[in-house]
């Protein structure tokens, strides 16, 4: 069934599969300033106590089981808030039920396989697919993106500086959290571990600039990590390059009492500057600066940030107004971020022989 052989109501039924934190403390806020256009109407998640209490907040329907909420009929659009190895198969089930499009939560897959079997069924059945990079919808970097001129032909450094406190610090903030999975105790000096854990902060946190990162490299197929480690208790440092462009990615999860996020990309004689505010903040957009020697342009705050941007733009795609990102650009986001995955853990495998080879 096509998206849009049907008119879309006034207002877009919304339904959202896995209520944990991320639904319960950025995506319900998000969609209770937007009640003009989405209204939340069926949640899911496989704990039917946290589907009930989740639900119960916003006044939905709740169930268990992905097929019930797909076959709710008030439902026009699905939000995906599982955890990441559900993503794929929950996607395409949400497209195969001809919903009017798809919200799913990064990363939308987990492996090129899965990314080219989404883009197949987002092509047959014509779904409309928004992946929730959110900084990709934030209104500073869109007035950055407008304003840049040749920025992106002449960039050949790179820094993404993350520092933000563990993501329950502003869970806490946003809202009363129920059925929050704890952190797993891991042991940080196997390298297996280490392995995963950089692999994690990629995929899981990285990826929110990557997409922006990529603005940035068009050859982004051809990457090599020259550093990689992580840093305690959450974070990493990776130094990289991609085509001619230099790129370091860095964070830090601590107890910080300062969060930043900053995206420099810095050019011959233009640069960009671009602070964010931290995930879970519903605080207004990104601030972005464009800077030559002679001028300083400033763009933002503008009223509202990247997450309720995502929710915008899956209204309006729901619609037939404008396009989402075309089925290329998400599957190219998502191999730059699994080339740079695979490179920083092979990356560990030779610093450790290094480290081997110097202690004979
Ligand atoms: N955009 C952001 O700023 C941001 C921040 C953190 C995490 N995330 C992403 O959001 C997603 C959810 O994060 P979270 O912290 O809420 O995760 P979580 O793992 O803590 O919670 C997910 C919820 O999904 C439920 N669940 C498990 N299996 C399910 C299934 N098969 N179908 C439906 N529900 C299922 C769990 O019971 C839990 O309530 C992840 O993909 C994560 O990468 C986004």
């Amino acid at each position: 069934m096509s998206s849009q052989s049907q008119a879309a109501p006034a207002v877009l039924g919304v339904g959202i599969l896995g209520a944990g934190p991320v639904t319960q403390a950025i995506h319900l806020p998000s969609l209770s300033r937007l009640q003009d256009i989405l209204e939340v109407r069926h949640i899911m998640d496989v704990d039917p106590a946290v589907a009930e209490s989740v639900a119960n907040r916003v006044g939905a329907a709740f169930s268990t089981s992905l097929d019930e909420l797909l076959a709710d009929p008030s439902v026009d659009v699905v939000a995906i808030c599982s955890p990441h190895q559900f993503h794929a198969a929950q996607v395409i089930a949400a497209c195969r039920a001809g919903k009017k499009a798809v919200l799913c939560e990064k990363p939308f897959a987990m492996s090129g396989d899965e990314a080219a079997s989404i883009s197949a069924v987002s092509a047959e059945t014509r779904v409309p697919i928004i992946v929730g990079a959110m900084h990709t919808f934030d209104p500073g970097w869109l007035a950055a993106e407008a304003a840049w001129g040749d920025l992106p032909e002449q960039v050949h450094t790179i820094r993404s500086s993350i520092v933000l406190p563990l993501n329950p610090r502003f869970e806490d903030f946003a809202s009363e959290i129920v059925g929050r999975t704890p952190m797993p105790a891991r042991d940080n000096t196997d390298p297996e571990v280490i392995k995963a854990l950089l692999t994690g902060g990629v995929m899981g946190l990285a990826i929110h600039d990557l997409p922006l990162v990529r603005r940035f490299t068009s050859d982004f197929a051809a990457v090599e990590v020259l550093h990689a480690e992580i840093v305690k208790p959450f974070g990493y440092v990776i130094s990289l390059r991609a085509g001619h462009v230099t790129i370091e990615l860095r964070a830090a999860m601590n107890s910080t009492w300062e969060p930043s996020w900053v995206l420099e990309a810095i050019g011959d004689d233009t640069s960009l500057s671009i602070d964010f505010t931290p995930s879970y903040v519903h605080a207004g957009s990104a601030i972005a600066r464009i800077m030559t020697s002679r001028t300083t342009t400033v763009l933002g705050p503008f009223g509202h940030n990247g997450y309720e941007g995502e929710w915008r733009k899956l209204a309006e795609v729901a619609r037939g107004i404008g396009t989402a990102p075309s089925a290329d650009t998400l599957i190219h986001d998502l191999e730059f971020a699994l080339a740079i995955a695979e490179a920083a853990t092979a990356r560990v495998d030779d610093q450790a022989t290094t480290r081997q080879e110097a202690t004979v």
